[in-house]
C-alpha cells in the first residue's frame, strides 16, 4: 500500500472530513496481452474498500466511475482490476452495472474451462473512452 505508484482515492463523510468512508487504489501500469509483442496501458484498481456503512448506496460505482475517467484522460487502453469469483455482489457491479468483461488474460478468457475453474478469481477490465476527457475534476495536480 506504500508502494510510490500507488494512487488512493479517499471517500470522506461531507459533515466530518476526517470520518473515512473508503478507499480506491490503482497503479497506471504497463500490463501483459495475449500477443508477447504488445503491452497494454491500463488503470489497475488494486482495492476498492468501502465502511460497511457506506456500501450499496453508489459509492463504489461512483469511485470506479472516477477511476475510468482518471484512465480516460491519462489515456490509458483500459480499466483493468481483479475479482474473487466468490464476491457476487461486486462481480454484478463490475459486470452488469459497469460494463467490465473478462480481460483476454482472464483465466476464464484464456484457459479452457476445466482449468479455469482451478483459479478463483477472474481479471476484467474495460476499455477507457478517449473521447469523454477534458474534465476539470482531473487537472494534473
Ligand atoms: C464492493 C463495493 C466496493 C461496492 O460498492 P457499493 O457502494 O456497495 O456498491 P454500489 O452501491 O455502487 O452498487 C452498485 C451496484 O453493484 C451491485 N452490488 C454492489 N455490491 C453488491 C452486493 N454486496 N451484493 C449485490 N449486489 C451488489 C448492485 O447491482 C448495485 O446495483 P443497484 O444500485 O442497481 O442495486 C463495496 O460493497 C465494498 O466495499 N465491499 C467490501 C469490499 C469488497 O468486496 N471490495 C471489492 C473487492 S474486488
Amino acid at each position: 500500500m506504500r508502494a510510490p505508484e500507488m494512487r488512493y482515492l479517499v471517500a470522506r463523510a461531507a459533515s466530518n472530513p476526517s470520518e473515512l468512508k473508503g478507499f480506491l487504489s490503482f497503479q497506471m501500469l504497463h500490463e501483459e496481452t495475449m500477443d508477447d509483442d504488445v503491452m497494454a496501458q491500463a488503470a489497475y484498481c488494486f482495492e476498492v474498500q468501502l465502511v460497511f456503512s457506506a456500501r450499496g448506496r453508489g459509492l463504489g460505482e461512483f469511485l470506479m466511475r472516477l477511476l475510468e475517467r482518471i484512465g480516460s484522460y491519462w489515456h490509458m487502453d483500459k480499466v483493468m482490476l481483479t475479482v474473487f469469483k466468490a464476491n457476487k455482489g461486486a462481480f454484478r457491479l463490475y459486470t452488469e452495472k459497469l460494463g467490465f468483461t473478462l480481460d483476454e488474460i482472464s483465466p476464464g478468457a484464456c484457459l479452457s474451462a476445466l482449468r479455469a475453474r482451478r483459479f478463483d478469481y477472474e481479471i476484467l477490465s474495460k476499455p477507457c473512452n478517449h473521447q469523454i476527457e477534458n474534465g476539470s475534476v482531473l487537472c494534473k495536480q
